[in-house]
C-alpha cells in the first residue's frame, strides 16, 4: 500500500478551490438556485456516501464507474460504504426511503454538491469535483425531457456561457432495446477485431458504449452501425417525436446525435448532453449530462415512477468561463484606511455600522503604513476607500474616496452610512 501522508498533499486528482476561484463558484452557485427557483425546482440534500449496493444496483456493475472509479471503503461496522460518484443514486434511494410519490405525485428535485471518481485526471477532469444536478419524479411525458433540456441550457447561458451545443438521443426502452441491442451486436460481431482494446473488452456486456468511443477506429466503425432511433417501438417513437416538438417550442436548439449513449446504465428513451465550444476546456468540454431513468425507482425498490434528469459539472462550468478573475480575492466593497492605533480603534464601531446595513467591508489591524493600506484597496477593486485619521476625528468627520474617479469629500461621521449606502447605489 502506498502511503503519501509523509508528503502533506493533498490527495492526486483532488484539489484546493482557492480564492479567486472559491468566489467564482459561489456565484456560480448563486445564479444556479435563482434559475432553478424560476423553474419551481427544490433542493434536496443526501449525505456524500451510501452503502455501495445503491450505486452497483443503479449505475450498473457493468459501468466504468463501478468497476473501477469508486471510492469504497469498508467502515467500523463491517458495511461497504461509497463516496458517491455522481448524484442520481442517493436521490432516487431518498425519494424511495421517505416514500415522496405518497406526498406529491411529481416532485422537482435539484441538488448542489461534490462527488468523487478514481478516474484519470487531467483538465476538467478531477476525482473530488462539483455537480449541479436535478430529478424531475413522476412525469412520464415528454415535456418533461423538453423541461429539464431547456432548464440546462438556460442554466449554462445566466453563467454566461455562448458556444453551446445540445446534443439528444433516445435509446428506446425494456420493450425495444433488445432488438436494438441484437442488431448492433451482429453488425459488430464480425468486425470485432477492428475494435480498440477497451471496446473489445466491453463489447459482451455493454455494446452500446461502442457507440461513443472517442478512437477513431471505433468511431469510424459506429457511424456505420444501425442507430437506436431507427429501431424504437411505438411508444418511444411517439415520445422521441414529442421531445423534439416540445424543444420547438420553447426555442431550445438541439442536435440529434444517434451516437450518443451515456455511461450509466439506467437510461431509457431520451439522452442529451451540453457541449461546450468556447473557454479552455480542452478534450473535456461536455459540461453536463443527463436523461430519462423511467426504470431506477421501480428498480431500487419503489413504486414504478418515471423521471427525468441531469447534472452539471461546475468545475467544467468554470473552465469554460471567459477569465474575468478578480485580481486579489477579497468581496469588500469597502475599505478603510486608518492612521495610526486610535484611528483604527475609532473606525470600528463605523465598520460595524457599515456591516450591519449589508455592507461588506475590511479593515487592516496590522498597524500598515497608508500607502500600504492603500495598495491593498486598489488590489481588493473596493469602490470606496474611507480614509480616518486622528485629525479629522477631532472634526467629527472622515474622508470617503470614490475609487472609480478618484474624487474624496469629508464627511461627517454620523452621516457615513448613508453616504456610503447613497454611493454604493450609484456605483
Ligand atoms: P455524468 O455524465 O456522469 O452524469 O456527469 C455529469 C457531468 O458531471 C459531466 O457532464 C461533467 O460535466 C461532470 N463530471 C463528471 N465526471 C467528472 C469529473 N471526473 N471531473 C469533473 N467533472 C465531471 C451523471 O452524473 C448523472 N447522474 C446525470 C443525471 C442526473 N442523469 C439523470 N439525472
Amino acid at each position: 500500500m502506498k502511503d503519501d501522508s509523509e508528503r502533506l498533499q493533498s490527495v492526486k486528482g483532488m484539489y484546493d478551490l482557492l480564492p479567486p476561484d472559491s468566489l467564482r463558484l459561489r456565484e456560480v452557485e448563486r445564479i444556479g438556485h435563482e434559475v432553478l427557483r424560476r423553474y419551481g425546482y427544490v433542493e434536496v440534500r443526501t449525505p456524500v456516501v451510501e452503502y455501495t449496493t445503491l450505486f452497483s444496483r443503479s449505475i450498473g456493475d457493468a459501468t466504468d464507474i463501478v468497476e473501477k472509479e469508486m471510492y469504497t471503503f469498508t467502515d467500523r461496522d463491517e458495511r461497504s460504504i461509497t463516496m458517491r460518484p455522481e448524484g442520481t443514486a442517493g436521490a432516487v434511494r431518498a425519494y424511495v426511503e421517505h416514500a415522496i410519490h405518497k406526498a406529491d405525485p411529481v416532485s422537482r428535485w435539484y441538488y448542489l454538491g461534490p462527488m468523487f471518481r478514481h478516474e484519470r485526471w487531467q483538465r476538467g477532469r478531477y476525482r473530488q469535483f462539483h455537480q449541479l444536478g436535478v430529478e424531475v419524479f413522476g412525469v412520464a411525458d415528454p415535456g418533461a425531457d423538453a423541461e429539464v433540456m431547456a432548464l440546462v441550457v438556460d442554466l449554462a447561458r445566466a453563467f454566461g456561457l455562448e458556444e453551446l451545443e445540445l446534443k439528444v438521443n433516445t435509446l428506446g426502452c425494456a420493450e425495444c432495446r433488445p432488438a436494438y441491442r441484437a442488431g448492433l451486436v451482429a453488425f459488430l460481431e464480425p468486425r470485432r477485431e477492428l475494435l480498440c482494446e477497451d471496446c473489445q473488452r466491453r463489447f459482451g456486456h455493454n455494446p452500446l458504449r461502442v457507440l461513443d468511443c472517442k478512437q477513431e477506429r471505433c468511431r469510424a466503425l459506429s457511424l456505420e452501425a444501425p442507430s437506436p432511433v431507427e429501431h424504437a417501438c411505438e411508444g418511444c417513437a411517439a415520445h422521441w417525436q414529442g421531445v423534439l416538438a416540445d424543444l420547438r417550442a420553447l426555442e431550445v436548439a438541439c442536435e440529434v446525435d444517434a451516437r450518443l449513449v451515456r455511461g450509466l446504465d439506467y437510461y431509457s428513451r431520451t439522452t442529451f448532453e451540453l457541449v461546450s465550444h468556447g473557454g479552455q476546456l480542452g478534450s473535456q468540454n461536455t459540461l453536463a449530462g443527463g436523461g430519462r431513468y423511467d426504470g431506477l425507482v421501480g428498480q431500487l425498490g419503489g413504486p414504478p415512477t418515471p423521471a427525468v434528469g441531469f447534472a452539471m459539472g461546475l468545475e467544467r462550468l468554470l473552465l469554460a468561463l471567459p477569465e474575468d478573475r478578480p485580481a486579489l480575492a477579497s468581496l469588500a466593497q469597502v475599505v478603510f484606511v486608518t492612521r495610526g492605533e486610535p484611528a483604527r480603534r475609532a473606525a470600528l464601531p463605523m465598520v460595524q455600522a457599515l456591516r450591519s446595513r449589508g455592507i461588506a467591508v475590511e479593515l487592516d489591524h496590522r498597524g500598515m503604513s497608508v500607502k500600504s493600506q492603500m495598495k491593498r484597496a486598489d488590489r481588493v477593486g473596493c469602490s470606496v476607500v474611507v480614509l480616518v485619521g486622528e485629525d479629522e476625528l477631532q472634526r467629527e468627520v472622515v474622508t470617503v474616496r470614490r475609487m472609480a474617479t478618484s474624487t474624496q469629500e469629508e464627511v461627517p461621521v454620523v452621516e457615513l452610512a448613508a453616504r456610503i449606502d447613497g454611493l454604493l447605489r450609484t456605483s
